[in-house]
């Protein structure tokens, strides 16, 4: 089988497992990650078919981890990622690096990414947490779980501890210089919506 058969076998299996999911992490999360993470692969070099790979499965577990909150997705989904992988016909080493991208893409906790790949990905998967995307998952996925806009344990609470902080999580050099300039937009639709929230706009 080529390789494009073997991509395409992959990004269908995948998509099965994002059914449900609210738009903050549904598959079209996954194709926007792939094409930033192919756009930061061009200034460092990373290898592009294990960015794809990555893209289409890194949260294969996400549903699962929202039923039973003791499922770590990032670490079940390599896992299952390895098995996915392997039917599909891709080498041991495909499948080892594919995996360590996957288990280490996480915010908070698991392994830190070693391999350039793992760091292209990492950054990719933060960078859709910023800027107009960004803004959109988080009322997205607050939107999803009856979260309110501003208040205690709010989406406005979660941009002040989470998704502002992510431009200091960067690894790449390319990465860092768009999560800058997305957490700049970011700023500037926080200071608009509070201005409107306190009736001085
Ligand atoms: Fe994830
Ligand atoms: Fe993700």
């Amino acid at each position: 089988m080529d390789y494009k058969k073997k991509v395409e076998k992959v990004r269908e299996r995948a998509k099965s497992f994002y059914k449900g999911l609210d738009p903050s992490h549904d598959f079209q999360h996954c194709l926007r990650v792939k094409n930033t993470s192919l756009k930061l692969a061009e200034s460092c070099g990373a290898d592009k078919l294990i960015l794809e790979l990555s893209a289409y499965l890194h949260d294969i577990g996400r549903s699962l981890e929202e039923d039973d909150s003791s499922v770590c997705h990032a670490e079940w989904g390599a896992e299952k990622s390895k098995e996915i992988l392997e039917e599909s016909g891709f080498s041991e080493k495909v499948v080892e690096r594919v995996s360590h991208c996957i288990s280490s893409h996480r915010y908070s906790g698991g392994p830190e990414p070693k391999s350039i790949e793992a760091k292209v990905f990492s950054d990719a998967d933060n960078l859709d947490a910023l800027g107009a995307i960004g803004v959109s998952r988080v009322f997205s996925y607050g939107g999803s779980n009856g979260t309110p806009f501003k208040g205690d344990s709010s989406s406005l609470e979660h941009f002040e501890e989470k998704i502002l902080e992510l431009k200091d999580r960067m690894y790449t050099e390319k990465g860092l210089e768009m999560a800058e300039e997305r957490t700049v937009f970011v700023e500037r639709f926080l200071d608009r919506f509070n201005k409107e929230w306190d009736g001085k706009l």
